[in-house]
């Protein structure tokens, strides 16, 4: 007999409660499975069709509770009380999600930070072989959730382009300035991205309650002096900025602030924390933009510290450390993760030249979502 099979144990229920039973698998430890539970994830409970939950535990006329339950072969089997309704649960289903565990999700993969000589290993993907090749767009997605910033290159040069590139991704999400922008000088400008003076490094739309997750800037034109991209990956400072200033960190992570962006029709207000966590506790993203912070509305005895860890973390995000700085190429769209990436740009000389840039914005849930259905098959397969 080799080590695994001396403690392999024959699963067996070993006691039926009021609210749950317990049953041992087979690797010998003894786990507690809810009655409602147990019966609202009962495999008949879903249609195949619409691949959604069908059974509705809202009209249970009692509480679920097992009149038998035993081990047959690799199914629990129970039969409820009252309903006259049979569960055949897989064991190796309970397996995966005994102890509260939760489905595994392709799409919750570990970031990779990346610092200022990152350019010429920044993923690039030819905009055709995306439309043409599925393994290309989950390549490219996993590229995102990884790096949060890739290159489309051989972009067709029209707004159709854009959005049949944005649509690979998911749906183009608006915001309160409409569904496209167009970054160029303007003769009114709402906005500082649409003169032609340096952008210092922000998150676009900090203002909105929900801010837009992936930002799609594809260059129509870019001939004139000046106008460099300027990126740095918020989690490489960020995680950086943890170690060196735990203190600050914790401001930044856990008190939020106010952003507003404002004009004739529009006066968006939000809160944000500067640094975002995931639910592992691990920095997902940034919220920052100087030219959108609104008035500080926390104690003036807080902000005695507060505003030196917000200074202290905008100079870090600056550092030539974390600094990617390039130019733009007609036919390319930089793809990049608002919520985690930060951008701006040096000045540029109007006159010399032409500079155009149209943008818009795909969700990051989108984005995972489509990115799930490329590399797995989800919960009904077979
Ligand atoms: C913007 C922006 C960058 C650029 O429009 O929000 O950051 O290179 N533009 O002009
Ligand atoms: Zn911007």
């Amino acid at each position: 007999m080799n080590e695994l099979s001396s403690t392999m144990i024959a699963p067996h229920v070993t006691d039926l409660s009021e609210k749950g039973l317990h049953i041992t698998l087979s690797d010998g430890i003894s786990y507690y499975f809810n009655y409602y539970w147990l019966r609202d994830n009962c495999p008949t409970s879903f249609s195949p069709i619409t691949r959604e939950r069908s059974f509705d535990i809202f009209h249970l006329e009692d509480s679920p509770c097992a009149r038998t339950a035993e081990v047959e072969g690799d199914a629990l089997v129970i039969a409820w009380e009252d309903e006259g309704h049979v569960t055949r649960m897989p064991l190796d289903w309970l397996v995966t999600y005994a102890g509260g565990n939760s489905r595994i999700d392709p799409a919750d993969l570990t970031r990779v930070a990346w610092y200022s000589d990152h350019y010429p290993t920044v993923p690039r993907f030819s905009q055709p072989e995306l439309v043409a090749d599925k393994d290309q767009r989950a390549a490219w997605i996993k590229a995102m959730l990884v790096h949060g910033f890739t290159i489309v290159t051989d972009m067709p040069d029209s707004d159709e382009g854009l959005t049949q590139t944005a649509e690979l991704m998911g749906f183009v999400r608006p915001t309160f300035f409409g569904t496209y922008f167009d970054v160029r000088t303007h003769i009114n400008p709402t906005n500082t991205a649409y003169t032609s003076a340096a952008l210092e490094l922000h998150t676009d739309t900090p203002a909105e309650e929900f801010a837009p997750g992936i930002q799609f800037l594809h260059c129509r034109a870019n001939t004139v002096q000046g106008g460099q991209s300027l990126y740095a990956d918020g989690v490489a400072v960020a995680n950086d900025f943890r170690a060196r200033d735990p203190e600050g960190f914790k401001l930044l992570s856990e008190i939020s602030i106010p952003f507003f962006c404002e004009h004739d029709t529009y006066d968006a207000r939000s809160r944000q924390t500067v640094i975002e966590l995931d639910q592992h506790g691990e920095v997902s993203g940034l919220t920052i933009s100087q030219h959108m912070a609104d008035i500080f509305d926390l104690d003036q005895e807080l902000l005695d510290d507060y505003y030196p860890a917000f200074c202290r973390f905008g100079r870090m995000l600056q550092e030539d450390k974390y600094m990617m700085r390039f130019l733009m190429k007609g036919g390319e769209c930089i793809v990049f993760d608002n919520h985690r990436i930060v951008h701006g740009r040096a000045a540029y000389s109007a006159t010399s030249g032409d500079r155009y840039l149209r943008g818009c914005y795909v969700d990051r849930g989108e984005m995972r979502s489509t990115y799930r259905a490329l590399v797995s098959e989800g919960r009904f397969k077979g």
